[in-house]
C-alpha cells in the first residue's frame, strides 16, 4: 500500500476534472529562448518571468486550467507583486508541477536517438520541489521514428527511466505525468505511428507495474496517432481520433485516471479538433484531456511579442485557446466557436 494514495489519486483525478486541462510552461530556458526570439524578444530571466504571469494571471484561466507545469526557474519565481508563482497558482485553483528530466541526451552507441536523464539526485530534488509547492511532475521520453528506428534498446532504456522516475515521484506524494512522446517528424505513414506508439506504451506500463507504480495515481501524457508530418497522405481528424483511441484502448489499464495528450506541434486548431473528435467518440474508461504547450501559448506569445502594451490581448488570446480546448474536452470545439470572439 503507498504511503500517499489517497493524495496521489485525488490530485490526479484533479488535473484531468471535466472540462479541463494542463498548461505546459515548462519549456527550458534554451527551449524558451527560441520561442521568445521567434517573436522577436531578447530571452531574459525577466521577459521569461513575463511572459508566464502573463499567461498565469489571465481572468478566467482557471476554468479551463487545472495544473501547471513550471520550469526550475520558474517555480522559484514570482508575480509582480511578489506571490511565488506556486502560491498564485494554487489560490487560484491551479495546480503548480514541475519538470524534473534534464533533457534528452544522446544514447550512446545508437545515432539519431536519445534517452532522457535526470534520475540521480532526483529523489532529493522532488523533496525540495514538494517544499516549493510542487504537486505532481513531468518526465518527457523521446522517440524518433527513422528507418532504422526506434531502436529496442532506446525504447527499454527510456521506459526504464519512466518507471524509475514516476516510482520517485510517488514516494515524494507527486503525481508523475508519464510523457512517453513518439515524434511525429518524418515521412512514415500513420499505420507506422500506430504500431510505434502501441510498442512504445507496452513498454512503459510494463515498467510501470514492474515499478510498482500505482496507476491511480499518474496521468499519461502520450502523443496522438497522426501522419509523419511530411508523409504525402495526411490522415483526417476522424481517422487519427478513431486510429488513436482504438490503440489506447488496447494498451493503457483503465486504472488510470487520465490521459492528457501533448500537441507534439501541431495546429492550434488540429490540437483542439483531435481531442474534440476522441471526446465525441467516448466509450472510454479515462478521460481524455490536454496537456498542451505550443497549442495554448504559441497564440499568446504572438501577440505579446515583448509589448506591454498588447498584454490584455494576449491574455484574451490564451483565454480563447484555453476555452478551446475546454470545450473540446466535451467534444464541443466547432468551426463556430474558434471563430468567435475571445470573451
Ligand atoms: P507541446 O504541446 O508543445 O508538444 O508541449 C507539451 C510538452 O509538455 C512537451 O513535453
Amino acid at each position: 500500500m503507498k504511503r500517499h494514495r489517497k493524495a496521489l489519486e485525488t490530485t490526479a483525478r484533479e488535473l484531468v476534472a471535466e472540462g479541463k486541462g494542463i498548461l505546459a510552461a515548462d519549456e527550458s530556458n534554451r527551449t524558451m529562448t527560441k520561442r521568445l526570439e521567434s517573436v522577436g524578444v531578447e530571452s531574459s530571466e525577466e521577459a521569461r518571468r513575463r511572459f508566464r504571469e502573463l499567461l498565469f494571471t489571465t481572468p478566467g484561466a482557471e476554468q479551463h486550467i487545472s495544473g501547471v507545469i513550471l520550469y526550475d526557474e520558474t517555480i522559484r519565481q514570482s508575480t509582480s507583486d511578489g506571490t511565488p508563482f506556486p502560491e498564485f497558482l494554487a489560490t487560484r485553483g491551479m495546480s503548480p508541477g514541475i519538470k524534473v528530466d534534464s533533457g534528452a541526451k544522446p544514447l550512446a552507441g545508437f545515432e539519431g536517438e536519445t534517452v532522457t536523464e535526470g534520475l540521480d539526485g532526483l529523489r532529493e530534488r522532488l523533496a525540495e520541489y514538494r517544499e516549493l509547492g510542487a504537486r505532481f511532475a513531468k518526465w518527457r521520453a523521446v522517440i524518433a521514428i527513422g528507418e532504422d528506428r526506434p531502436s529496442r534498446a532506446c525504447m527499454s532504456a527510456n521506459a526504464h527511466a519512466l518507471g524509475r522516475y514516476a516510482a520517485l515521484c510517488q514516494e515524494a506524494g507527486i503525481v508523475p505525468i508519464v510523457e512517453p512522446e513518439v515524434l511525429m517528424d518524418g515521412d512514415h505513414t500513420i499505420e507506422r505511428s500506430e504500431a510505434i506508439t502501441r510498442a512504445t506504451l507496452r513498454d512503459v506500463f510494463g515498467e510501470l507495474l514492474d515499478q510498482r507504480v500505482l496507476l491511480e495515481g499518474i496521468v499519461l501524457k502520450p502523443n496522438m496517432v497522426l501522419s509523419g508530418y511530411s508523409c504525402a497522405r495526411q490522415a483526417g481528424v476522424e481517422e487519427v481520433a478513431e486510429r488513436t483511441l482504438a490503440l489506447l484502448r488496447q494498451v493503457v489499464p483503465a486504472a488510470v485516471p487520465g490521459i492528457a495528450f501533448l500537441s507534439g506541434g501541431q495546429g492550434d486548431e488540429l490540437a483542439s479538433g483531435h481531442l474534440s473528435a476522441m471526446n465525441s467518440i467516448g466509450g472510454v474508461p479515462w478521460e481524455l484531456s490536454f496537456s498542451y504547450g505550443r497549442a495554448l501559448q504559441a497564440a499568446p506569445l504572438e501577440v505579446w511579442g515583448g509589448e506591454e502594451s498588447q498584454a490584455a490581448e494576449a491574455q484574451a488570446a490564451f483565454a480563447h485557446r484555453a476555452r478551446c480546448n475546454g470545450e473540446a474536452r466535451f467534444g464541443r470545439y466547432s468551426e463556430e466557436l474558434e471563430q468567435a470572439l475571445p470573451l
